[in-house]
């Protein structure tokens, strides 16, 4: 239960993601009375501060990231008294026994935001510094792995030492709060259900828009790429929660089974095809805007910062419905949505021309601004049949007058209770990485290079033409 005391071990401490998302998770569930009495953090990282030094970049970090929180500075000092700083090398075991000396509660949470070529060593010392018992938990952040072989050999490790129950692969999008209400519009609404196929449904397009560039991240970003930042995980992830099967129940492995299934319905990639379905991008320097280059601060790289891709689901519900995703960085908007795009009634009695252009659309958007939009002919007031297309929408902000929680608070409260639904299982993670290793190893063998795109726009014109080709549109995304 989240009475049990617990330790939380933050390997990676000092990074962007525990001071900009974690911290402050942490935070704000301790604000809302979610963390037990006795509770203790010990970040590790490997440079050298004391825990006030890190403490202060802590604060920094969560003046920058929420200027608009109230009333922190009370709870504070009560939160901090909970944190530690380690100095020490994680792959050390020696550094790890000296570690188990701070530990005080059986109940252990090791939480890897580190690369992630370090996860098997540091899970070997975690072992070997006798850390790792039954009631021990592993959070894993991603991208685990840079192709299928690396996956398998990192995760291999993990899985020697912690069981799958022990285990949380974490992917923050299903934590975010549009994700669960996309479960909850489909599966305890009847009317949308039976919509929910081939039959009614044209297209589905997946995007994640980033304006912000890579800065600050160069080093990890450049050997990565958006491949692996963001299509491997998060839009995989949204598509199999938008394309899977109704699970039996809404217990981990149950939802975990459905996405599976989506996974391996994917339908294969060869050297043929991926020229065709998939485009890559880079962004260029626009006007004062930096390129890519400039901002990581290199003479050349082949790393995309952009990917659009086609894909299509073969199984019974989705067979000829292509599902379009796409992602990039230094786009002209930040803006992440799913949009279920239905097709055009069989025959209109209204005007023709705009048969297709007032086809129903229904919108889960992520953020900026949380909600579900779906969009329905209506007419117009007065004399003659005009049309016009109109919005129901569903907002959980202002329906509830509420904070939406971000996504690691809602994903870090799971952690603590047990609960795995939204943590991706080891099947999970290998069937999405044997359907991305295709590409991977497409691009490495093939030396295509990124299609250029300036930074600020909508990315290259071949993700225009991947829709075109099939007579479609990516949507405006404001
Ligand atoms: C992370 C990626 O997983 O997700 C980042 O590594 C990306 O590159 C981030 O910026 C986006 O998350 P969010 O929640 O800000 O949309």
């Amino acid at each position: 239960t989240q009475q049990t005391p617990f330790t939380l071990v933050l390997f990676g401490a000092t990074g962007d993601l525990a001071r900009r998302r974690l911290l402050p998770s942490l935070f704000a569930l301790f604000r809302d009375g979610r963390l037990p009495a006795q509770w203790q953090l010990v970040g590790v990282g490997r440079s050298e501060r004391t825990s006030e030094e890190w403490e202060s970049g802590l604060v920094e970090a969560l003046r920058e990231e929420k200027p608009d929180l109230e009333g922190w500075q009370d709870d504070w000092a009560a939160f901090a008294g909970h944190l530690a700083y380690f100095q020490g090398d994680a792959s050390a075991a020696g550094d790890m026994q000296q570690l188990a000396t701070l530990v005080q509660h059986e109940r252990c949470l090791y939480y890897l935001s580190t690369r992630a070529d370090l996860y098997g060593s540091v899970t070997r010392a975690l072992a070997s510094a006798g850390l790792v018992g039954p009631r021990a938990s592993i959070v894993m952040e991603k991208p685990i792995g840079l192709d299928l072989e690396s996956a398998r050999a990192i995760d291999d490790v993990v899985s020697e030492h912690f069981a799958e129950s022990q285990i949380y692969r974490i992917d923050h999008y299903l934590g975010k709060e549009t994700v669960q209400n996309l479960l909850v519009l489909r599966f305890a609404n009847s009317i949308f259900e039976s919509q929910w196929n081939h039959r009614y449904i044209d297209h589905i397009q997946i995007t994640i828009a980033e304006s912000g560039s890579v800065a600050g991240r160069a080093a990890f970003y450049d050997e990565v790429g958006a491949l692996r930042d963001m299509v491997q995980n998060h839009l995989l992830q949204l598509l199999c929660m938008t394309a899977m099967e109704p699970p039996h129940a809404l217990t981990a492995d149950a939802v975990r089974d459905e996405k599976v299934k989506v996974l391996k319905s994917l339908r294969p990639l060869d050297n043929n095809v991926i020229p065709e379905k998939i485009v890559r991008g880079q962004y260029q320097r626009a006007g004062d805007e930096p390129g890519y280059l400039a901002d990581i601060g290199a003479e050349d790289s082949d790393t995309e910062t952009f990917a659009a891709l086609k894909v299509e689901v073969d199984n019974w519900r989705w067979a000829g419905v292509p599902f379009y995703l796409r992602t990039g960085k230094r786009l002209a908007e930040r803006a992440c949505e799913i949009a279920v795009h239905f097709r055009p009634v069989p025959h209109s009695i209204f005007t023709q021309q705009h048969r297709a252009a007032m086809a129903n659309r229904l919108v889960f958007r992520l953020q900026p601004d949380e909600g579900i939009h779906l969009s329905l002919s209506e007419k117009q007031p007065g004399a003659g049949m005009n049309i016009k297309m109109s919005e129901l929408s569903l907002n959980p902000e202002t329906l509830a007058g509420k904070r939406v929680p971000d996504a690691y608070e809602r994903l870090l409260g799971d952690v603590l209770a047990d609960n795995q639904t939204l943590f991706v299982r080891r099947d999970e993670l290998m069937a999405a990485w044997e359907w991305i290793d295709p590409i991977i190893q497409h691009w490495r063998h093939s030396g295509v290079r990124p299609e250029p795109y300036q930074a600020g726009s909508w990315g290259p014109s071949a993700a225009t033409l991947l829709l075109a080709r099939d007579g479609r549109l990516w949507d405006e995304l404001a």
